[in-house]
């Protein structure tokens, strides 16, 4: 199957660049279109927006929407981060990121010799951050949304009590999981079930909590029976999340990242997201390179590509952290001549090594699996929103009295410096564990304008493999002038300085190329790949139509009309 995918990849690649003309693939839309993970998400963010709501609504329903029908990633245990541009091109970003709770230590996930205890962070009830995700659809709705929230929880509600049916590659998550599901919560609950494809969940208790929460707000969730039920629970299972933890969780409206790349603005999420600021470091080291004559996928580009991931990695890991805490030098690591110079050391006929790339020399002053969305309405706004639990069903509690999943976002933090996550990413000091402090993310919400025009809006999953999906997403549509759904279906590959190796899609690239790259050094990490992102993107065509990329590797799907 991959391979016809990829054959059909390349013939339309092919004949595309003869005729320097893109054809659309994906589904077409005149007005609003929403990408999402699930075609039941799709369609509540669809209705809400036929129905005269804006994107924002969109978003606040696509959100809830997901945490009923995608309980793999959506979520109201987890977090995220969501980028918009308004129909007159104002833009913003709100960060609903998880915290770490007030009792959270640094070295709460060492052992007494200073060594990480090994599936500390991930697989206990200390793994859970302070949920935002309540708060981040709340805070959206207050300040630009046009329904009640009231009806927007209505289908949202309606479908938790209907159920979800399950899809194939749902069936295979679940039983992937299994184990680790039952291991914690026990045969009796909820999706502990041996699930079939076709099946329905009705996932009761949550629908139940929606309405406490539609009934009384947001304050529910932080302040009211929720929250005190929430944390009883936390408690038995030796969780330290307490009500003050709640009480305290604010989202919060932060200024997007924004630089351009040739002749387009990219607006992405600034720290405690990583997304935004190593986007832009690998865009602008590429930026004097010409991609399009090299090739899409080819050695050359691909080489290029990952030389420039591989220095953005190492500054990542080195600088960065929650804004919050710890001080960014983001002039200097977007500065153009200091990244120029950073990808000059790169040689074409040798791969450079990792393990002699250092973060870059910067001067300044220190003082001290997830799921995307994007969303554009009938009025011109756009949204692109990730959101996560961490890894497929978060830390795999569930609580369910209350019916839902909690994060492991906790591993995101650097539990010991130079120890690697679950998605063997290095962080540093400036990524250390403290209370009340955000753990440092990839995820790369992101709206692109070109000509001044709304563009693109394009995110996905993928953990350290996000922001080299997206990156990818982008050059596939403006230098390879791939359609937005061939864009997001081409095969990926990944670098991130460490573990020093090139990750591809297995299958799905050239054996020639692969080979000419191990002749120049670079180790290939080809065999165990999982998949590399799971992109949903939405694209403005020359005519203002739509047309959404929904990714083959998952359920996702693009509505509108
Ligand atoms: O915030 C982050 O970077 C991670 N917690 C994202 C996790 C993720 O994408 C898992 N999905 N495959």
């Amino acid at each position: 199957m991959k391979k016809i995918i990829f054959l059909a990849f390349l013939f339309y690649a092919s004949v595309n660049a003869q005729q320097n003309t893109t054809t659309p693939t994906g589904l077409v839309t005149t007005k609003a279109m929403v990408v999402s993970a699930r075609e039941e998400a799709s369609k509540i963010g669809g209705d809400i927006m036929k129905r005269g709501g804006n994107a924002f609504d969109a978003m606040v329903g696509t959100e809830l929407a997901l945490a009923v029908a995608f309980p793999f990633a959506g979520n109201i245990g987890g977090g995220g981060f969501m980028v918009y541009r308004k129909a007159n091109g104002e833009t913003g970003s709100l960060d609903y990121r998880e915290k770490a709770p007030l009792a959270a230590t640094k070295d709460m996930f060492l052992d007494k010799d200073g060594n990480v205890i090994k599936g500390k962070s991930t697989e206990t009830a200390l793994a859970i951050g302070v949920p935002g995700t309540i708060a981040g659809v709340f805070a959206v709705h207050k300040k630009y949304g046009s329904m009640k929230m009231e009806e927007i929880l209505k289908p949202i509600i309606a479908l938790a009590e209907r159920g979800v049916i399950v899809t194939k590659k749902q069936e295979k998550s679940l039983k992937d999981y299994h184990e680790s599901i039952v291991k914690i919560n026990g045969e009796n609950s909820l999706l502990s079930g041996n699930f079939k494809e076709n099946d329905t969940i009705k996932y009761l208790s949550l629908a139940k909590t929606l309405k406490r929460i539609q009934k009384k707000g947001r304050n529910e969730f932080y302040k009211g029976e929720t929250a005190k039920i929430l944390v009883n629970y936390l408690k038995q299972k030796g969780g330290i999340i307490t009500m003050e933890d709640l009480a305290k969780y604010e989202a919060k409206w932060r200024k997007p990242l924004q630089f351009t790349y040739k002749d387009l603005k990219i607006t992405s999420m600034s720290p405690p997201s990583s997304g935004g600021i190593c986007l832009a470091q690998i865009l602008k080291m590429l930026e004097p390179y010409d991609l399009a004559k090299m090739g899409h996928n080819s050695e050359e580009a691909i080489q290029l590509i990952v030389e420039a991931e591989r220095r953005a990695y190492a500054d990542r890991n080195y600088f960065l952290g929650d804004p919050d805490f710890v001080k960014i030098p983001l002039k200097e690591l977007l500065d153009t001549n200091y990244l120029r110079e950073r990808i000059a050391s790169f040689n074409p006929e040798q791969a450079s090594l990792s393990s002699e790339i250092k973060e870059g020399k910067v001067t300044y002053n220190e003082s001290t699996e997830t799921t995307h969305y994007s969303i554009v309405d009938q009025f011109g706004n756009a949204i692109a929103a990730t959101t996560t639990l961490n890894d497929g069903y978060g830390s795999k509690y569930y609580c369910d009295e209350l019916g839902f999943f909690l994060n492991n976002e906790m591993d995101d933090f650097s539990a010991k410096p130079g120890s690697p996550n679950m998605f063997g990413l290095i962080g540093n000091e400036a990524n250390s564990i403290a209370p009340q402090k955000r753990m440092l993310s990839s995820m790369t919400p992101t709206i692109v304008e070109k000509d001044g025009k709304l563009f693109m809006v394009v995110g996905t999953p993928g953990g350290s493999t996000i922001i080299t999906s997206v990156l990818q997403t982008i050059l596939n549509v403006y230098e390879y002038k791939l359609s937005m759904q061939q864009a997001v279906n081409a095969p990926r590959f990944h670098h991130q300085w460490m573990p020093d190796l090139i990750t591809f899609e297995p299958n799905t690239f050239e054996t020639k190329t692969i080979n000419n790259l191990k002749a120049k050094k670079y180790l290939i990490n080809e065999k165990t790949t999982p998949i590399i992102g799971k992109v949903d993107a939405i694209l403005i065509l020359p005519d203002n139509k739509l047309e959404g990329g929904a990714d083959f590797r998952g359920d996702d799907k693009a509505v509108g009309f």
